[in-house]
């Protein structure tokens, strides 16, 4: 067996929006202190399978460190680092490049996203990213992987790549690793279209709550969020055609720590107009206090470098012997 073993990661490719929080760093913090060791990361050499300018990227590398710490990731109790300062990621994405089949990368639906027409001309990196989020992962050998819904077939990449490892070497060296994707909110949608997913990449500021706007920020867009004419119904299968009101009312349960029918019990037959200053209200109390800590660590990023250098050196510790183990199999 392996021992159990938390792994997860988030892109300082833009601003962190309520998606990631609830998707993602509202569940890392939780998963601290139990049996698991729990190692997170900012994953700054995916952030660059786009175009990044390097000022723009030092500076959201610091904040997506701060994002970590203000929503509770504690750096003592868990390893938290910065990719690209920890070479196992680079050097065992080269060798599961070996593993892994061109044919798996085209079947991405992220790739066909964010490549667009044009994927000729996409960066390899683009192409090859999920050999690299599963060298993240197993360098580790994690166990358990907490992500939103997005990431789901690029978990499934990872188990595909140490399956294929394990068979063709005649070993049992990497776990097939568990995705963790649960609560209310796995999949947060846009707030200006329902089919859409909340992404910082969306060109409209308006679509999304960042973990940066301020409260008048953060009611407007919810007062502004598209939504139908109804009232609310008293449980979740009156809103199966409804999916903004069904995003709403997901993102107000994983804020309050509450399943949608527990919800919806409260509000039902009234409208948006009385539930929109409520779901503002509860995004407010628990979106601020982050907002307010992230600040308080940007102040001082001496300190967040700090933090990730010694992060990197605990993580280092942990994947070096794994890499190391892995090219000894390889004949390397
Ligand atoms: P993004 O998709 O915003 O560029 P990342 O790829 O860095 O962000 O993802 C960081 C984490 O946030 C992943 O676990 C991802 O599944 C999660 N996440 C991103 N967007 C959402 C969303 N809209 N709803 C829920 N989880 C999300
Ligand atoms: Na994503």
């Amino acid at each position: 067996g392996f021992t159990p073993r938390i792994f997860s990661g988030i892109q300082p490719s833009g601003g962190l929006t309520l998606g990631n929080y609830l998707g993602a760093l509202k569940r890392f913090a939780a998963l601290q202190g139990e049996q698991s060791e729990t190692i997170y990361c900012v994953v700054d050499m995916h952030a660059i399978t786009v175009w990044q300018d390097p000022e723009a990227l030092r500076m959201r590398t610091r904040e997506a460190a701060a994002a970590f710490m203000a929503s509770g990731v504690d750096p003592a109790q868990s390893v938290l680092f910065n990719q690209s300062q920890v070479t196992a990621h680079a050097e065992l994405a080269w060798l599961f490049n070996t593993v892994a089949r061109v044919g798996w990368m085209y079947r991405m639906t992220q790739f066909k996203d964010k490549a667009g027409k044009n994927s000729e001309n996409a960066s390899l990196g683009l192409l090859a990213y999920p050999a690299l989020m599963a060298a993240d992962i197993l360098a580790y050998q994690a166990t358990a992987v907490p992500v939103g819904e997005d990431q789901k077939q690029h978990l499934e990449l990872t188990r595909d790549i140490a399956t294929k490892f394990n068979h063709d070497y005649g070993v049992n060296h990497f776990p097939i690793t568990e995705p963790l994707i649960e609560g209310a909110a796995t999949r947060v949608m846009s707030l200006r279209d329902g089919s859409k997913k909340m992404s910082k990449s969306d060109p409209s500021d308006a679509s999304r709550i960042n973990l940066t706007d301020n409260a008048d920020a953060i009611a407007q867009k919810i007062r502004k969020a598209r939504t139908d004419a109804d009232p609310l119904p008293g449980t979740v299968e009156g809103l199966r055609d409804r999916p903004e009101a069904r995003n709403l009312i997901n993102i107000f349960a994983a804020l309050a720590d509450e399943s949608p029918d527990q919800v919806l019990s409260r509000f039902e037959g009234q409208g948006f107009g009385a539930f929109k200053p409520a779901l503002a209200e509860v995004a407010v109390a628990k979106l601020s206090p982050i907002t307010a800590k992230m600040a308080e660590f940007m102040d001082d990023p001496a300190e967040i470098d700090r933090i990730l250098g010694t992060g990197a050196e605990r993580a280092a510790a942990i994947a070096t012997p794994i890499l190391d183990r892995t090219k000894d199999i390889m004949g390397l």
